[in-house]
């Protein structure tokens, strides 16, 4: 007999999509004290919201997020809205004594994390950020590599995230689905957004970044607000390129962009050690390049590693060796390992504490941005 968790779904957009797929398949897979219910969703279109249940199983609706979250009949709150409301919502479950599970980035900003870091652990409430990449096998195994200190000592970490569809002038910011481009409900461009992700895969596999040094630019100053009708001005970073250092010692580079035409989301990183090196890339996801020096010289040269045996992270859970799988599933893995960590009583990363670490290397991205000066991490 599972432990039943009753989830309350903030949000029936993308991520609470690719959430609600995690938590109807996690307990086919993998075995687990825990069992998701998926009791509740919300969102402010009564309509389209109870389309969403009744698609995604869901045993009723609400449309304040405020009363979702005072529910005496649910555990979990889980936060798929605009970054904007992130911190206010996260309060509110914290006070509740919900746990929650928070998109990302964490917040807006680390002021905002900060609060957030402390109700939680106030509350003493289970929580977690969905920075999913960590849980692509292939990410995994990289930073089991780089842990069993394969690669030796990290020289480089190099990390690219590309996309291209904001590049036409007469796309609006604001509202549905164009929030990211509205900085009063995205807080940042593609830092937030994107190089988050490449910030939190980055200090996971390869520590803290101690500073950094950034460039960042809005290519489109003007756009046409969905919610006001006005033309205003863009306040988000289109683009950021920033060098790093990392508390080990090693130099890195990230960078970001909606503008790389023909690009739709390549996320690439590459790490080179003293004995070995690391490429993955998201649109060859299950598969991880390693190249070690260590090999006969004859043989030496680039592996493609597919992901997908037994012995390589979560894939014994899945089908057989040989086959892959994709970007949902590293969901499903974040989902099992939120729960495995109840019940070992340790809990699963990133938690709010760990991702707060990526909110103040954005923070200090931002401001060299604006600055163009070197900036210390706090
Ligand atoms: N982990 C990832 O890879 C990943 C990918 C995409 C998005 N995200 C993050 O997930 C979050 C949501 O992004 P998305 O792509 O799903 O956005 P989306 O626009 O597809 O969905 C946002 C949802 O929030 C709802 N919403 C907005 N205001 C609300 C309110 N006041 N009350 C209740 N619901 C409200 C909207 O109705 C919509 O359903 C963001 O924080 C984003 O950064 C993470």
């Amino acid at each position: 007999m599972k432990n039943t968790l009753n989830v309350g779904m903030i949000g029936y957009g993308f991520m609470a999509r690719a959430h609600s797929n995690a938590y109807r398949k996690v307990n086919n897979f993998f075995d687990l004290e825990y069992r998701p219910v998926l009791k509740a969703v919300c969102a402010r279109d009564a309509a389209k919201v109870k389309t969403f249940a009744e698609t995604w199983g869901y045993e009723s609706v609400e449309t304040d997020w405020r009363k979702l979250v005072e529910r005496k009949d649910l555990d979990v709150i889980d936060v798929c809205t605009p970054n904007n409301l992130h911190r206010e919502i996260a309060l509110a479950a914290a006070a509740a004594g919900k746990m929650i599970l928070c998109e990302k980035p964490l917040a807006m900003n680390s002021q905002e994390g900060a609060e957030m870091v402390t109700a939680i652990e106030k509350a003493g409430v289970a929580n977690m950020v969905w920075y999913n990449y960590r849980r692509v096998p292939a990410v995994t195994l990289a930073q089991r590599l780089v842990e069993e200190g394969r690669l030796g000592r990290i020289f480089h970490y190099r990390a690219v995230f590309l996309q291209d569809w904001t590049i036409s002038a007469d796309l609006p910011q604001g509202g549905t689905a164009l929030w990211r481009l509205d900085v009063a409900a995205a807080g940042s461009g593609v830092t937030g957004d994107l190089l988050a992700h490449c910030i939190d895969t980055a200090i996971w596999i390869n520590g803290g970044i101690a500073r950094v040094t950034a460039m960042t630019e809005t290519f489109v100053k003007e756009r046409k607000h969905n919610l006001t009708g006005k033309v205003e001005p863009v306040g988000i970073d289109d683009a950021c390129a920033f060098l790093a250092r990392f508390k080990n010692g090693s130099l890195a580079t990230f960078e970001s962009t909606r503008y790389a035409r023909g690009h739709k989301a390549l996320y690439t990183f590459e790490i080179n050690g003293e004995k070995a090196s690391i490429q993955w890339d998201l649109h060859d996801l299950h598969r991880l390049s390693y190249f070690d020096h260590r090999d006969d010289g004859r043989l030496r040269g680039w592996r493609s590693i597919h992901v997908t045996d037994g012995e390589h992270p979560y894939m014994s859970k899945w089908w057989v060796p040989g086959l892959q799988i994709g970007y949902e599933h590293s969901f499903v893995h974040q989902v099992a390992d939120f729960f495995e960590g109840l019940t070992r009583n340790r809990p699963a990363s990133p938690t709010f504490r760990d991702a707060q670490e990526t909110q103040k290397v954005c923070d200090a991205v931002l401001q060299s941005g604006r600055t163009g000066q070197w900036v210390e991490v706090e």
